[in-house]
């Protein structure tokens, strides 16, 4: 499979281009930056370095797209620290980024190749609002969007309402899932269901003792602390990484369902939010239609099991 990361390069996401360059059939054909974690250039730092610590230097190109949300400013948070990467000595990236905007990168590799390439979008989606702003036809010309952001059960990460992703650009969101596009949703909610490794996973990983697992052990240290703050165990949660498992090897998925998902923009607590509907909202709304398969249940065994043949030596 070919496949498209969009980014905000911290943590998990970095995971996530781990698996995408070293799970055998796959192809990272390129990397797009987009506002989110940490500060943007600190995003484009960790996403070459994370290439040059896999052995792709050169091999995958990554663009720069935007800084900002569409609407609404944001300054990045601190909860991967402040460098998203758990202040960790990363190795040094031979390889810079390119020249052309992530957006206009986007619309030509997919044009180039309607029905070929597949978008993993883990970050808000102010990039892919973007490029379909500029060229809709992409929303037909992706093989199918995956996409990491919303909640399934109205309980949030960055407000009680809200996922992360969705909360930075709700407006972004709202232009994705109306596009057209063939979507597959991952939530939060799937993320504490299907994305937490425990003491004794996370110990397997660890145990491997390769420059990935330490990469990873070293890289996950702080979000484990916030974890154990919030979570009461220092679990490690896998948003980005357990989609991107999923885009790969959809057998992982156990459970999804047709929706109707709508994002809110406007509302006083609820900015951010994802509605998810049934597929028929019933007769007084006929023009609702489903745009998108929402993942309910993946395989914890199944994904770990990626993760480590992507850490093995
Ligand atoms: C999402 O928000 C970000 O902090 C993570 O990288 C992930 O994409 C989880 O809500
Ligand atoms: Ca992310």
């Amino acid at each position: 499979m070919r496949l498209i990361i969009d980014t905000d390069t911290a943590g998990d996401d970095t995971y996530s281009l781990l698996l995408a360059m070293r799970t055998p059939g796959s192809t990272l054909e390129a990397v797009t930056i987009c506002v989110g974690n940490v500060p943007f250039d600190q995003q484009v730092e960790n996403a070459l370095a994370t290439i040059e610590a896999a052995g792709f230097s050169g091999k995958v190109p990554v663009y720069l797209g935007a800084r900002r949300p569409m609407v609404k400013p944001w300054e990045a948070s601190t909860m991967h620290g402040n460098d998203g990467m758990s202040g960790v000595d990363l190795p040094i990236a031979r390889q810079r980024p390119e020249t052309m905007h992530a957006v206009d990168a986007i619309i030509e590799r997919v044009m180039a190749e309607p029905g070929e390439i597949d978008i993993l979008a883990q970050a808000p989606l102010t990039n892919i609002a973007m490029a379909v702003m500029k060229e809709p036809r992409i929303a037909k010309a992706v093989r199918h969007l995956w996409i990491m952001g919303g909640t399934d059960n109205a309980v949030g990460n960055i407000t009680p309402c809200a996922e992360y992703n969705f909360f930075i650009d709700p407006e972004a969101a709202r232009i994705v899932f109306e596009a057209g596009f063939d979507i597959t949703l991952s939530t939060w909610t799937l993320t504490m269901r299907s994305g937490l490794f425990e003491a004794d996973q996370l110990n397997e990983i660890f145990a491997m003792k390769t420059p990935l697992s330490e990469f990873y052990r070293k890289v996950s240290a702080v979000p484990r602390e916030t974890a154990e703050t919030r979570y009461g165990r220092p679990v490690s949660t896998h948003p980005d990484s357990l989609t991107c498992a999923c885009a790969l090897n959809p057998d992982l998925i156990e459970s999804s369902r047709e929706a109707v998902v709508r994002i809110e923009t406007a509302g006083e607590i609820t900015r951010g939010f994802s509605a998810i509907h049934p597929p028929k909202l019933g007769t007084r709304w006929p023009e609702f239609k489903v745009n998108a398969r929402v993942i309910e249940q993946a395989s914890t065994d199944g994904f770990l099991k990626m993760m480590k043949q992507a850490f093995a030596e």
